[in-house]
């Protein structure tokens, strides 16, 4: 491309903040973030302002200025922005999770926690069938924002498995917290779910990750998600939980723990645990025990740097790593927590893609793939662990 890529942010909450820092990042490539849009005036205003962008009204408003849209929505918005995206012939990046089940269009009677799953899976996955088809049809780039793919630990266990030929035998990862800060968060019909698509995506696809590069360095392609067996459970509103006032509690449908057993098309298995009732900071880590080594990625808490803190005010405008509970004694601050998370890194793999016209490293299949395993999983835990086959788009 002879001029800049321009890109244009749907929505200006959190994700849209982190993702126009990353975009700063951007080496190589002439990049600019030309727009951003969402509902509230007020809000995209604000967010414009402070970054000297242009504020759109609406999606179709901004569509004819950019190339690449950034949908930094909430899930039940990551389809329909996505399509319409497509159809302008616009390369897609799209938050996590790819898209889900979030119920009758207004029905605000609607509860996740006890709508027949089996309907539930089935929804899930035609949604994510449109936007791969949509994608297709276009022939532009659908880049699925999975940051964990980028994590410098992450593509480090990558290189070391491409490198050294392992096999992955059995791999184990979690994401917990004390509870996401988002109002959204919570009501199945905005998010999609709970800990199992909000949390557990996370080092899901960075395990669906590592079996395509495994795959693909043995065989010459992906090894792929086969079974789920899992289990969730709503411990904030089990009546005997005794709450002392350090976890978020006021979740309406969805679940707050979920464990995610899989067992993939090579026979080899991984485990995954996501919870909101972990205090602490966030707990981001993945562990592979591979046949030729074992490796542990921390990327939160990480040890780079340890600080002890005799009196908490004095750091009152210091940040020092996502969701600590206090700032007072030891802890462990992420001196550059975007890079640990991979964030900016995955915005140069999709920039690189877009005007190189290769795949991202996190593209159709990661988002795929982890929609068919996220709800085959709930699936599952409506059955109480029982086995549950994980459909696979025949398109890919
Ligand atoms: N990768 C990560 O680490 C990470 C972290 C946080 C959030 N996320 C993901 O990013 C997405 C957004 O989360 P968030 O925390 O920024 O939420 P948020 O609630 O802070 O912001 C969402 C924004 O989207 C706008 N919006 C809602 N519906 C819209 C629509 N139909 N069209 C256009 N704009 C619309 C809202 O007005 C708001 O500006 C979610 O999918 C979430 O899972 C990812």
């Amino acid at each position: 491309m002879e001029r800049p890529v321009r890109v244009g942010i749907v929505g200006s909450g959190n994700a849209a903040v982190f993702h126009y820092e990353a975009y700063k990042r951007v080496t190589g490539i002439d990049v600019k973030v030309v727009g951003v849009t969402s509902p509230h005036q007020n809000h995209r205003e604000t967010f414009a302002a402070k970054r000297q962008i242009q504020p759109f009204p609406s999606l179709q408003d901004m569509l004819p200025a950019v190339d690449v849209i950034d949908n930094c929505t909430p899930g039940y918005a990551h389809e329909p922005v996505s399509i319409a995206a497509f159809e302008a012939g616009k390369h897609v990046i799209v938050e996590k999770p790819f898209t889900g089940y979030y119920g009758p269009e207004g029905d605000d009677s609607f509860h996740g926690n006890r709508f027949p799953k089996q309907k539930m899976l089935e929804e899930a996955l035609a949604s994510a069938r449109r936007v791969i088809a949509a994608a297709l049809k276009s022939n532009q780039k659908l880049c699925y924002a999975e940051n964990w793919v980028y994590a410098p630990a992450v593509q480090k266990e990558a290189e070391i498995l491409s490198k050294s030929k392992g096999q992955i035998l059995w791999a184990l990862g979690g994401q917990s917290h004390s509870g996401s800060p988002s109002p959204a968060y919570g009501i199945w019909r905005l998010s999609g779910g709970g800990s199992v698509v909000g949390k557990s995506c996370h080092p899901l696809t960075a395990i669906l990750y590592l079996k395509q590069v495994e795959g693909v360095t043995l065989h010459g392609k992906a090894i792929r998600p086969k079974a789920v067996s899992a289990r969730t459970h709503e411990i904030t509103r089990n009546p005997r939980f005794m709450d002392r006032g350090f976890l978020r509690t006021d979740y309406r449908d969805i679940e707050d723990y979920g464990q995610i057993h899989l067992v993939y098309d090579d026979g080899m298995v991984s485990d995954v645990f996501a919870s909101e009732i972990v205090m602490g900071g966030v707990h981001n880590w993945l562990e592979i025990f591979a046949n030729n080594h074992r490796s542990r990625c921390n990327l939160s808490p990480n040890n780079s740097m340890e600080l002890y803190n005799p009196k908490e005010e004095q750091l009152a405008d210091v940040y020092l790593v996502e969701k600590i509970g206090t700032k007072q004694g030891w802890s462990t601050p992420a001196p550059d927590e975007s890079f640990l998370f991979g964030y900016p890194q995955e915005i140069q793999d999709f920039m690189e893609a877009v005007v190189t016209g290769r795949e991202p490293k996190s593209g159709m299949l990661a988002a795929s793939d982890s929609v068919g395993v996220l709800y085959a999983a709930y699936l599952s835990a409506e059955r109480k662990g029982a086995e549950v086959e994980v459909p696979l788009d025949p398109a890919l």
